[in-house]
């Protein structure tokens, strides 16, 4: 039996139709969604929806996270201040797979004025079906917890 994957998706107004795009597509091959917005496009604050998403994902209310702003850079950089989270950028498929196999990675970032809506699902399909391989990544994984607590 499997388990539905639940996976969190937010960004911030540069990155609105991509986002929706992203989860239909998420939806598409069976995951389970919740997106948190923002749905209007009102100019908004990249920090407070990269903190809300990768909060869901430090509970245990998602598996993984996908955010998005223009660069995937500011929203990165907030959802990593949350403990337990391992955010990267991606703008090709390859690091996208990395950041799971090596990194166990749970949030994906992408720019939305970096990529375009093709490449943005290959980025999202590596990430979303790519495992943690653990062993000798599994102690690197645990030597950045490390430095966290
Ligand atoms: C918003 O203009 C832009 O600064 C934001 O989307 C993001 O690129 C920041 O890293």
């Amino acid at each position: 039996m499997t388990t539905t994957k639940r996976l969190v998706l937010s960004s911030d107004h540069a990155a609105i139709d991509l986002r929706q795009a992203i989860a239909a597509h998420a939806k598409a091959k069976g995951w389970e969604i919740e997106d948190i917005g923002p749905q209007t496009p009102e100019s908004t604050h990249y920090p407070k929806h990269g903190e809300a998403a990768a909060q869901k994902v430090a509970a245990g209310d998602a598996d993984l996270g996908i955010i998005l702003c223009g660069t995937g850079q500011g929203i990165m950089m907030a959802a990593n201040k949350v403990k337990g989270i391992r955010c990267g950028v991606c703008a090709d498929p390859f690091s996208a797979r990395m950041i799971r196999e090596h990194n166990d990675a749970n949030i994906l970032s992408i720019g939305a004025r970096v990529v375009g809506e093709s490449l943005a699902m290959e980025i999202v399909d590596a990430f979303l079906d790519a495992e943690f391989e653990g062993g000798r990544h599994g102690t690197r994984v645990d030597m950045i917890k490390a430095i966290e607590a």
